[in-house]
């Protein structure tokens, strides 16, 4: 079915704004999305009608507030296809539930000389925090080369494992190349190898649906806000069995079976990694966002997105002064460019002067930066609310920015 793209622009209050007396045109959605009234309303209504701190309050609203709070944990379980809510974590957003895992899991089970493959492609926020395991337990990184289209080559991946291989930390969808990396493959070969999968899903799961069983991976982080959600709120996926054996990331209230002056026990997952008061109001937002895009039919916004991606890569090939980074026929709607001889903040400038909000920059990937020989690069991502008239738009603006700058 196709998608009344007016009816969903209709929920995003945000669309009709103006931006130097022109109407915004944002192309942005790789870094953070926009949100609908879905979302907006839920969140106001919590604060207005439903708010108390969640588990710890024997009263209406507390009960009121923590129901809602799990509800959104079992709206994210479904968006997610996790087996029981119990696998689901509120976190912070993506980063956030890199450092958990790193740190819970890099604590349980990682070892100095123990290793990691990452690929070149990753966002620092899938990077990092495996640095500061190498730094603080010496764990080694070895790197996932890819093609400059973001293919990866599933022989020169299994040839990265060893036997002390214990965990692949890939991106589901690179923030700057736009491609879909083989998931379910790379689980088995890591499966193969009795190594563990981590999945950075932060730019994947608005591009379509996941099934992290069918995946079979063993974690999958993604971000509130790149899912038409709320800042300041995340969700990480962990098989139960991997979450049972995993300690804390953080201590504090909630997260605790029992405290004595000499011990302390924790509590089960999910709550042993939430420690302290959570964002309330931002999960019960995200609960929203997600049920907001499953009544939408995930697929639909998805196929929209693709018909955008390829007006945009047909039109932007034919521009022989355009270097297009991520030409992979399958990639979702990332498309990071260059115009020859100007650099991508001016490009950028440019571009907002037209009202079209788009991303210059190294976009949090400096390996891959350096992987691709450039130091930055503009970047316009397309969500289910972007229309092909904004597309025209976008390229007359590219057109005039390389008058000026080429
Ligand atoms: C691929 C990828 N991973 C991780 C992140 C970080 O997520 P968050 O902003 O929620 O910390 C981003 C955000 O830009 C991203 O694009």
């Amino acid at each position: 079915m196709s998608l009344d793209v007016a009816a969903i622009r209709a929920q995003f209050p945000i669309l009709a704004s103006e931006v130097y007396d022109k109407p915004l045109i944002y192309l942005d959605n790789a870094a953070s999305a926009q949100k609908p009234l879905a979302v907006i309303d839920r969140m106001n209504e919590v604060m207005t009608s439903g708010y108390a701190n969640v588990h710890r309050g024997l009263h209406y609203m507390s009960n009121k507030a923590t129901t809602d709070y799990e509800r959104a944990r079992e709206s994210v379980a479904r968006f997610l296809a996790a087996a029981s809510p119990d696998e689901i974590i509120f976190t912070m957003g993506g980063t956030d539930a890199m450092n958990l895992v790193a740190n819970s899991l890099g604590v349980e089970h990682l070892q100095k000389g123990d290793e990691v493959i990452l690929s070149v492609m990753e966002h620092h926020s899938n990077i990092v925090p495996w640095h500061l395991l190498r730094e603080r337990n010496g764990v080694v990184l070895k790197w996932l080369d890819v093609t400059d289209d973001g293919v990866i080559d599933l022989a020169a991946y299994r040839a990265l494992f060893t036997e002390k291989t214990k965990l692949v930390a890939i991106t589901g969808l690179s923030n700057v190349l736009g491609c879909a990396p083989p998931l379910k493959e790379m689980a088995a070969i890591a499966h193969e190898h009795d190594a563990l999968i981590f999945v950075d899903g932060c730019q994947k799961s608005v591009h379509g649906p996941v099934d992290v069983q069918d995946l079979d991976v063993d974690f999958y982080a993604f971000t509130g806000h790149k899912v038409y959600g709320p800042t300041g709120i995340g969700a990480l996926y962990g098989k139960l069995n991997l979450l049972n054996s995993m300690p804390p990331y953080r201590g504090g209230g909630e997260m605790i079976d029992r405290v004595t002056m000499e011990n302390v026990t924790y509590n089960d997952p999910p709550h042993r990694f939430e420690a302290g008061t959570p964002p309330i109001i931002e999960a019960i937002g995200l609960g929203a966002a997600v049920e907001w895009m499953m009544a939408q039919n995930i697929s639909d916004l998805c196929a929209h997105e693709q018909s955008l991606t390829q007006n945009v890569m047909e039109t932007l090939t034919g521009l022989n002064w355009i270097n297009l980074y991520g030409q992979d026929p399958a990639k979702g709607p990332v498309v990071a460019f260059n115009i020859d001889g100007a650099h991508p903040h001016d490009v950028s400038t440019i571009l907002d002067r037209s009202g079209v909000a788009v991303r210059a920059g190294h976009h949090c990937c400096q390996p891959l930066m350096t992987r691709l020989g450039v130091t930055a690069t503009a970047r316009a991502s397309f969500a289910a609310y972007n229309t092909h008239e904004e597309i025209e738009v976008f390229v007359e603006a590219l057109k005039k920015a390389h008058n000026m700058l080429g």
